[in-house]
């Protein structure tokens, strides 16, 4: 790991030396089951796939440095790197975790782990007194995105990281949203960071992935054994193309940025539209907080539309660049109903509790020309 080179250079180079063997640039796809052994015990590194692989190996070191992690460990989905995470916990135990979280993280939490004796709970993700006040005797994690899906709220992170490690409780943040071009968590203390590598890191739709980084070997150690009994690992080629995506995160976060600012203040000044949730908008109740903690605001952008579900689908039908779909962070701009989509998992009175109404709409802004963007918002939204 070179730390005390900048991120970009990291992206390329860390985990990613060139191939001993052939001096081969570009790390090869080690797409084998199993490893030959001299003798009983006797192995270079590398036993069974699932324990770990090569490239593998390459991408989860890659993604330690730009987390600014010791240990990276790579799973099948980002789902899969939630449920190891959540493995850390025993039934009889607590989480709090932030009420604004993909659905299906809340659906994880409600369907498996309530049901399997977890005790859970929910704090305001922007109010750090909602999570000191939501603390048990047998609270062992809390759990938060910054900025949260859908409704781009933020934790403050580094007084939670505080609050965490006063009362002996871990801090996991999942960072999927702003990605470590723009936020690192573990700088700012907490014990461990969650990823879907789906979205920006491998930026490409192409993969589905997931992982988890952290600095503490008391951390590391239980989430390792899970990660090879479990053994919902990556296959090789899902982690070649994944970090293929990171060498370029760097400049597609910027394009991202700059086309979802662009749009957030076109946006906000639309007569079509109600409210634009956006951390880069002054007018952003944690603008402050997020030029304290993020060193951008990412890609990822809400709205909600004047006209309610009529106005959704009428706008939803007019588009021609951005894409009806699920998911996020990839270079191609996609729309989606939180409602029907990504939160559909979630019973309509939690949804509106959090603010989930009829009328939002998620975007993530992709890395095409603003001016076709734009363009194709305003043509949707005339
Ligand atoms: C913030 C966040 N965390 C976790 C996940 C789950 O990741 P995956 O779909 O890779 O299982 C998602 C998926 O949309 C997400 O948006």
């Amino acid at each position: 790991m070179h730390l005390d080179m900048k991120f970009e250079t990291r992206a390329i180079h860390d985990g990613q030396p060139s191939d001993p063997l052939t001096g081969a640039v570009t790390l090869p796809v080690y797409q084998t089951s199993t490893y030959q052994q001299e003798g009983i015990g006797k192995h270079k590194g590398y036993e069974y796939s699932r324990t770990g692989n090569p490239t593998r190996k390459a991408l989860e070191d890659a993604l330690a440095s730009l987390e600014t992690g010791a240990f990276g460990l790579a799973f099948a989905s980002g789902s899969a790197a939630t449920v190891a995470v959540l493995q850390m916990l025993q039934p009889g135990q607590h989480i709090i975790a932030g009420d604004d979280i993909y659905g299906g993280t809340f659906r994880l939490l409600e369907r498996v782990y309530r049901p399997w004796g977890l005790e859970v709970s929910y704090a305001d993700t922007s109010r750090v007194d909602s999570f000191t006040a939501a603390i048990r005797p047998n609270t062992r994690m809390i759990w938060v995105e910054s900025p949260t899906n859908p409704m781009l709220k933020l934790a403050d992170l580094r007084s939670l990281a505080s609050l965490a490690r006063e009362r002996g409780i871990l801090l996991a943040v999942d960072n999927t949203f702003a990605s470590p071009f723009f936020q690192r968590p573990l700088e700012l203390g907490a014990h461990l960071v969650v990823h879907s590598t789906t979205k920006y890191l491998n930026g490409h739709s192409d993969v589905v992935g997931g992982a988890v980084v952290t600095s503490e070997e008391a951390v590391y150690q239980p989430l390792k054994f899970y990660q090879n009994a479990a053994g919902a690992v990556p296959g090789p080629w899902d982690c070649w193309l994944t970090l293929r995506g990171l060498k370029t995160l760097a400049v597609r976060m910027r394009e991202h940025e700059k086309n979802a600012l662009r749009l957030a203040r076109f946006l906000e000044q639309h007569p079509a539209i109600e409210q634009v949730y956006y951390p880069g908008l002054p007018n952003h109740p944690q603008h402050g907080l997020a030029k304290s903690q993020m060193s951008g605001f990412g890609g990822m952008l809400s709205m909600e539309l004047a006209g309610g579900l009529a106005a959704v689908e009428r706008f939803l039908s007019r588009l021609k660049i951005f894409l009806l779909a699920e998911s996020l962070g990839g270079v191609e701009s996609l729309v989606c109903y939180p409602p029907r989509m990504t939160h559909g998992a979630m019973p309509p009175a939690e949804r509106l509790q959090r603010g989930i109404k009829d009328n939002l709409l998620r975007l993530s802004v992709g890395i095409e020309h603003g001016d076709d963007l734009e363009e194709d918002l305003g043509h949707a939204l005339g």
